[in-house]
């Protein structure tokens, strides 16, 4: 039977004949999201038929040798669907590059040549810097040398996160890479503006008449934004030691969320006014506190935990992490809004690992009635709360409050939902799904652009500038593993009669 909600939904635009370069492609990226969710497009018909896939990093491989560590690497999607994969992988190719040798280079550019004739892919080419993030500026110096980049409508560059690693650095990245190309040919990415339900933020926003009245500082009290993640560091141990939860997930992630949160409404739903808004919004946040900063960001690290029969290790027990790590998996932080949309309105945000529940929202929680009619359960009513469950059990949520039966006039909370699963009736594609399409389709909206990513990072120069020159002041608060954090984090919230959500 055919579910009327998804009634009209696959209008999709078309990608023209492309060859998608991937470089790293023997890293963990590659065949963790990258592959799978190319060979998800093949399958549901989105890829052209004039597709290749090149996979180019240091190591020897063949094609075949490639296609196989592939299918090795998704073996239950592969088996399910044997045939697809075969004609998919008949697109794959793989070149040894190492980006740092123009000889590579002029190699890599007749390989192309051979595949434009092979597959019919016509120079469009997307090529995609999965390398270790200190290549990424060297990297599109050396596509650019080759020439690889000289045709903006034929030719764009996939940039992995993290884009820099304060503001300086970003700024000097920009620099290289605008010079390499066009901003317009440049994608840097952030998996998080892929999923379904961060790009409707905008939409329950900005297609409905009933939000945006009240999306302000006179209806909007607080707002708490969160990632919590169950898993630990797992093998990431030595890029992870370098970035911390602050640059891992704040910078960028959490970040865009509060971006699409707060942002004002576009003019047109076009890519640049858009992401101008984007950047508006954050070139007026703050921390609640610049010149003390310990007063309003806490940072924490996870320690062993877990059950007797299932004991996790620590943060600092973990393979490959020094003994005496000060790098933080959790931090939580207060941050201002200055507009006139915002302004006092306290912005809450937290992510962390190894905490109790995979889970990533945005709670909107809107002011008390003025004046308390009815008793309520519980002593006084609660706030009205929307939630936006951005993943896993994506959807929306809100409270208010309603009759409790009976004869006496009593107030209760209540939750009303929308369940993408329950409306739509199947999961969302992965975010890397519909950003590896767009890219490809040559739309940058869902892209940070590099006066985003500049302010973004610039909204934490206190704080970076604070770890690398006193971190005693902002000091690593342990925290059991599978437990919400470090106590202080939940003090933060209480200074201001707060509590985090406990889902
Ligand atoms: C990545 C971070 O960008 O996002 C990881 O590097 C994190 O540390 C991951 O685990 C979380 O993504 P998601 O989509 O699972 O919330």
């Amino acid at each position: 039977m055919t579910n009327p909600l998804r009634v009209g939904l696959r209008q999709e635009r078309v990608i023209a004949p492309q060859c998608l370069v991937i470089f790293g492609a023997s890293g963990d990226l590659t065949h963790r999201k990258l592959v799978p969710a190319l060979f998800e497009l093949f399958l549901q018909r989105r890829l052209p038929s004039e597709f290749a896939l090149l996979g180019c990093a240091r190591r020897p491989w063949s094609d075949e040798e490639f296609r196989q560590k592939m299918a090795e690497a998704m073996t239950k999607t592969v088996n399910e669907n044997r045939v697809a994969w075969d004609q998919f992988a008949a697109g794959m190719f793989y070149e040894p590059v190492d980006l740092q040798q123009p000889e590579d280079l002029v190699k890599l550019g007749h390989r192309l040549d051979s595949i434009d004739r092979l597959r019919a892919t016509r120079s469009n080419r997307t090529f995609y810097l999965s390398v270790s993030p200190k290549f990424y500026g060297s990297g599109c110096r050396a596509l650019a040398d080759a020439g690889l980049l000289k045709d903006p409508q034929r030719s764009r560059v996939v940039i992995e996160k993290p884009f820099g690693r304060d503001y300086g650095s970003a700024q000097a990245l920009n620099r290289i890479v605008q010079s390499c190309g066009q901003e317009n040919q440049i994608f840097r990415i952030d998996h998080y503006l892929g999923k379904e339900t961060v790009q409707n933020i905008m939409v329950l926003r900005f297609a409905n008449t009933i939000f945006e009245p009240i999306w302000n500082r006179n209806y909007i009290s607080s707002v708490q934004i969160t990632a919590a993640e169950t898993v630990g560091v797992e093998e990431r141990a030595g890029y992870y030691e370098t970035s911390g939860a602050l640059r891992d997930m704040v910078q960028n992630h959490l970040t865009q969320m509060l971006a699409i949160t707060a942002m004002e409404t576009p003019g047109r739903f076009d890519p640049e006014a858009i992401r101008s808004e984007k950047a508006k919004v954050l070139q007026a946040a703050r921390l609640a506190d610049e010149n003390e900063p310990w007063n309003c960001c806490i940072r924490g690290q996870y320690g062993p935990g877990g059950t007797q029969e299932n004991p996790l290790a620590g943060y600092r027990q973990e393979p490959g992490v020094d003994p005496n790590s000060t790098t933080e998996t959790y931090v939580a932080m207060k941050l201002f809004i200055d507009n006139w949309r915002w302004q006092g309105v306290p912005f809450y945000v937290r992510t962390g690992k190894r905490l109790p529940k995979r889970l990533s929202e945005v709670v909107l929680t809107f002011r008390e009635a003025p004046v308390h009619l009815f008793d309520a359960a519980g002593g006084g009513p609660t706030a009205n709360q929307l939630i936006l469950r951005i993943q896993p059990d994506e959807g929306a949520e809100f409270r208010f409050e309603v009759k409790s039966p009976g004869s006496g006039m009593r107030s209760r909370p209540v939750e009303m939902e929308f369940s993408y699963d329950e409306s739509f009736g199947e999961p969302s594609d992965e975010g890397y799904v519909r950003l590896l399409a767009d890219a490809m389709l040559g739309d940058p909206t869902l892209f940070t652009r590099s006066d985003e990513v500049e302010a973004a990072w610039r909204l934490y120069t206190p704080l970076l500038e604070l770890i690398e020159d006193s971190p005693w002041q902002l000091p690593i608060h342990p925290y059991e593993s599978r437990t919400w954090g470090p106590a202080a984090s939940d003090a933060l919230m209480a200074r201001d009669g707060l509590l985090w959500r406990r889902p």
